[in-house]
């Protein structure tokens, strides 16, 4: 069953290797390479930087580095804080060219700290945007294995695409699973409750932008051809009432994911 989800996530990166590397800062309006949609995530890491000075900051499927690069840049001169991007796509790593930032070509699914953290060490763990690639079974187990490599009292900052209404939740994933992708998109309250049921406890929650993803470049991300897309979407509309986040426009729709960030404790 492990091996099962490790692959599930494998095969979605491989999937999308297209648009990995010097693409993606282009993906979604360049969402990715935005400081201005990264600011609440930013501000979260640095007030917990700030607060509890970790040793080792870990962006886990950290793409192409930008959120840890930018905070890296942000960091006071001279500081000997080590920044650790872990991706499994080495497309997506050879575009962080940062001699600050570690690259590690690794899973979330099976990390260990170990490999990159002194036993005296203090980490800070984020993520933006990747739980719902291991989908809908594998988030508990990698939020069950995330809390394994972490002492009590450390931090894991997640900004995940998590909807508050579960109908909503279910229309997206239906778009992703119609795609033939596997990710699953999360209902916050069971994100909530995942995250507590793991040891963990929730200090805050702040909702992040949204992404808006238009047709044209789900189709090239999926393979998907512009026809079938038009039957997907006619679909969901005919069986979800008025879904908020899909909005159709001449040359196709536009699909906004929510976001949300959870500022999490060990215990
Ligand atoms: C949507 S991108 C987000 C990238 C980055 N977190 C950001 O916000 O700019 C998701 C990233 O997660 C990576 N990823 C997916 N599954 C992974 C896994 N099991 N372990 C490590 N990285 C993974 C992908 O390769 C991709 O770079």
């Amino acid at each position: 069953m492990d091996e099962q989800q490790d692959r599930i996530s494998e095969q979605e990166v491989i999937r999308e290797k297209k648009v990995h590397g010097a693409f993606w800062s282009r993906i979604y309006g360049g969402y990715f390479q935005s400081e201005e949609y990264a600011r609440p995530l930013l501000d979260a890491a640095d007030a917990v930087i700030q607060e509890h000075q970790p040793d080792v900051v870990v962006d886990l499927g950290g793409g192409t580095g930008f959120i840890i690069k930018t905070l890296a840049k942000d960091c006071a001169e001279g500081s000997a804080r080590r920044w650790v991007d872990m991706d499994l796509s080495q497309e997506q790593l050879s575009q962080v060219a940062d001699e600050r930032i570690t690259t590690v070509c690794g899973s979330m699914l099976d990390f260990d700290r170990c490999s990159f953290v002194l036993p005296e060490e203090e980490v800070l763990y984020l993520t933006r945007s990747t739980i719902h690639y291991v989908g809908m079974a594998g988030q508990r187990r990698l939020l069950r294995h995330i809390r394994s490599q972490m002492n009590p009292g450390e931090f894991f900052i997640v900004q995940a695409a998590a909807f508050e209404n579960s109908e909503d939740a279910l229309c997206l994933s239906e778009l992703f699973e119609r795609m033939q992708t596997e990710k699953w998109l999360i209902p916050l309250d069971s994100l909530k409750n995942l995250m507590v049921e793991n040891g963990f406890v929730i200090d805050r929650i702040i909702q992040a932008p949204p992404l808006v993803m238009h047709s044209d470049e789900m189709e090239y991300r999926y393979d998907v051809s512009p026809e079938h897309m038009k039957d997907i979407v006619q679909e969901l509309l005919s069986r979800y009432e008025h879904p908020r986040f899909l909005v159709c426009h001449e040359d196709g729709f536009a699909a906004a994911l929510d976001y949300f960030i959870l500022v999490c404790r060990a215990l």
